[in-house]
């Protein structure tokens, strides 16, 4: 891991500073004020404090700077050399609260106001319990067990002074080649948004001033998915029909679930980027959707409005992100250098900076922190790395896990099995199972694939390791001793993939297919004739082209943290049945990028439009997962509530009304002989409308556990305006009278909505 270290020259000082008693500017009438009074109404007290600022202290609010190390190359800015005890908000790299604490004493107790800091940081998927990547967790189609794991993350991270994570991102992504997919909940937008939701009301709570709540923060609004070509920064092309279609949902989702901050995105869109951008920022998130909280810039993304095209310098670029509706400023200093003579110029209105100044003070009072400043200072052994977060680590990893192929049965490992090969790069690596962006995370606190299997073997199996191959060095020399350890096994456990640094952000690949070295690997292993299970770790949708054919067995593990080798070994071994199934596309090229389930129908059928070279259709799609169970799906049928009217697949036509609701209705029964996870996922069609629908739109789904031998109902609870209409370009809600198509498995009812008299 790369550490870039921010060491504030200014941090001896300040700590120093901390030390001294209360400043004589202090205002001493301040215990008295309104702003003070936790029984006052948070409105009352943002007004209050609001009254009571001098222009530079409201200027500070809207500034982000940042401290301690930095384990992201790509976010390592200039030193600091100053941290004014008056600034809104700083990222913070630590692990324990005592410099948090020393820091916040400064902003508390020796400013004027005492307006306590704001403390942020990225916990994308853990924070020092590491759990799945978040497309790996959107595998799970499980939200409340991703829930679960947000839920550690934030008492972690509270417990180490962090009020703020710069989570969840909840960008659509639909170009494996973009780093950036790992970071997301994959390529649709209703799972995204279920996802989105889960993870704003776990990391937030009952409510944002319990002691273990932090604050989240919906990422990057928007867009910023679209890259073209899957490169990272660049501009992106969004149509408005695009944008409220795709692009918008998992923000409006996370909105609702009560976000109180929004990170801009880098990226241009259209013409305008996401920085500086009034429509999404100002008329959709602030107007129309009725947002109290705040928007932060991403990192220096108001000095990038001039490598942009937007701007031609510093001031220019605070003053078109301000007045668009960004307020805080992530530590590119451009508002604390120049809001003040735009404010003087009168580009900026004083009406905007007190916005702007009341959204960061309203979410500062909403996490209780003038009430509780300070974060009480606790060993690490009671706060990372509990039994019980290592618990919902392993859980989650492996509902994440998707078996893409078992031919013959071939998984779990049998009872005839007495010695294994276990072959590949990634085989003993425990870095890379952590995946980018892992907060506080350690290797030494992950289980690798050998360690997970060697204890879960221990007694019954024997375990041959060899490495094989680098990840990408194209050097056959480790083949002879891999292939050598296959021939002497019943079975090879081949772990391919990718290392963590190939996915996150700056992290574009041009090929999704693995390095010809590990291709070349599993060929060479396969040629003993031994059954090959290909394990895969990985941070984005893969080429699988010369690896699934190849492979008898195929099960895709993502990067899944630090329970990652208990939770493979639980699959492998048959003590967890693998339950995970796609939330991306798989391609059967690179070629075929961007590709997604739910495109629109295409003009001509049959041969036309297809390539000459590849299919046209996927290796794995959207939602494909298999299972040791076998499930079988009872009739599809539809009713009309209330009504009595139902229709089952392969029936006629169900009639309704605008006001009537509907239900869907499927019994699934595990006809296999090991119990396990079902997800019935419910899609909806609206075959000819006035704005062209997609093939296919998945509006619901429910992950339930079905014993074996029994059967479950699973129920979709149709809202028509909600689940069958649509947004036109301008976000405005519509349903048009006509046929719509609910479908689940591979059935299908069309209901019918009559025209108005
Ligand atoms: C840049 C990244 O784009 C963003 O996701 C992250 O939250 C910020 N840096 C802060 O680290």
């Amino acid at each position: 891991m790369v550490y870039g270290k921010i060491l504030l020259p200014g941090l001896a000082l300040f700590l120093a500073a901390a030390a001294l008693p209360a400043s004589a500017r202090n205002d001493r009438s301040r215990a008295a004020a309104v702003y003070m009074d936790a029984s006052a109404p948070i409105e009352d007290r943002v007004e209050d404090l609001l009254s009571r600022m001098t222009l530079s202290e409201k200027i500070y609010q809207l500034n982000q700077y940042v401290l301690g190390e930095n384990d992201n190359t790509n976010n390592i800015g200039d030193v600091v050399e100053e941290c004014p005890g008056e600034i809104g908000s700083l990222i913070y790299f630590g692990e324990s609260a005592v410099t948090r604490n020393a820091m916040q004493k400064r902003a508390v107790e020796q400013t004027r106001l005492g307006i306590p800091v704001l403390f942020g940081y990225d916990v994308i998927h853990g924070f020092r319990t590491v759990y799945p990547i978040p497309l790996a967790q959107a595998a799970s189609w499980n939200p409340d067990l991703a829930a679960r794991a947000c839920r550690v993350a934030a008492c972690e991270a509270a417990s180490s002074g962090i009020d703020w994570t710069f989570s969840p991102m909840v960008d659509i992504a639909r170009d494996a080649r973009w780093g950036r997919m790992a970071e997301g909940y994959g390529e649709d937008p209703h799972l995204c948004s279920v996802f989105a939701a889960a993870a704003v009301k776990a990391y937030q709570g009952d409510s944002l001033a319990a002691e273990n709540s932090i604050a989240s923060c919906l990422k990057h609004f928007v867009g910023y998915g679209a890259s073209e070509a899957g490169r990272d920064y660049v501009p992106t092309e969004i149509s408005r029909q695009t944008l409220w279609d795709t692009y918008l949902p998992s923000f409006k989702a996370g909105v609702d679930a009560g976000a109180v901050t929004l990170m801009s995105s880098f990226n241009n869109i259209s013409g305008i980027p996401g920085s500086a951008n009034s429509y999404t920022m100002t008329e959709i998130l602030k107007g129309r959707w009725g947002h109290k909280g705040f928007v932060v810039a991403d990192w220096n993304a108001v000095e990038q409005l001039i490598n942009q095209g937007l701007a031609s310098d510093r001031k220019e670029a605070a003053r078109l992100a301000f007045n668009a509706g960004l307020d805080m400023d992530m530590v590119d200093g451009c508002y604390q250098e120049h809001l003040a003579s735009l404010l003087n110029d009168n580009t900026v209105s004083e009406e905007r900076l007190d916005d702007a100044v009341r959204r960061v003070l309203r979410v500062k009072f909403m996490l209780g922190l003038f009430e509780n400043p300070y974060t009480e200072e606790l060993p690490e052994s009671e706060r990372f790395l509990l039994p019980s977060s290592l618990d919902v680590a392993e859980q989650l990893a492996q509902e994440t896990m998707v078996l893409l192929k078992n031919e013959g049965g071939v998984l779990p490992v049998g009872d005839d099995v007495s010695c294994i090969a276990l072959v590949g790069p990634l085989a003993k690596s425990r870095e890379d199972l952590l995946g980018s962006w892992s907060g506080r995370g350690r290797a030494e606190d992950v289980t690798s694939i050998f360690d997970g299997l060697s204890s879960a073997l221990s007694g019954r199996a024997e375990l041959l390791y060899a490495q094989g191959c680098d990840f990408e060095k194209n050097d056959t020399s480790l083949f002879a001793e891999a292939v050598s350890a296959a021939s002497r096994a019943d079975m090879v456990i081949l772990c391919l993939g990718e290392k963590r640094s190939w996915s996150g952000e700056n992290a574009s690949r041009s090929t999704i297919a693995l390095p010809p070295v590990q291709e070349k690997l599993l060929a060479a292993v396969k040629r003993t004739g031994k059954p090959v299970v290909v394990l895969l770790s990985n941070g984005r949708a893969l080429d699988l082209t010369r690896i699934s054919p190849a492979a008898d067995a195929v099960l895709e593990i993502w990067q899944p943290g630090v329970r990652g080798g208990n939770a493979v070994a639980g699959i492998l071994t048959g003590k967890y049945n693998p339950s995970g199934k796609l939330p991306v596309t798989f391609p059967y090229t690179t070629g075929q990028i961007p590709i997604y389930y739910n495109r629109r129908s295409s003009g001509r059928t049959g041969m036309q439009g297809r390539y000459q070279d590849i299919p046209s259709t996927p290796m794995y799609g959207f939602g494909f997962g298999l299972s040791y169970s076998d499930f079988s799906y009872g009739t599809l049928t539809v009713c009309v509530d209330g009504s009595g009217n139902r229709v089952s697949s392969g029936e006629g036509v169900l009639d309704f009304t605008l006001g009537q609701t509907l239900t869907a209705e499927v019994t699934v029964t595990n006809t296999g002989d090991t119990d396990g996870k079902e997800t019935v996922q419910w899609y909806i069609r609206d075959p000819y409308c006035s704005v062209t629908r997609p093939v296919r739109e998945l509006k619901h789904f429910e992950k339930q556990m079905i014993a074996s031998g029994e059967s479950r109902t699973f129920r979709f609870e149709i809202d028509p305006v909600r689940d069958l209409g649509f947004v036109d370009s301008g976000g405005n809600p519509f349903i048009e009278p006509g046929d719509y198509f609910i479908m689940v498995g591979d059935q299908k009812v069309t209901v019918r909505l009559g025209s108005p008299e």
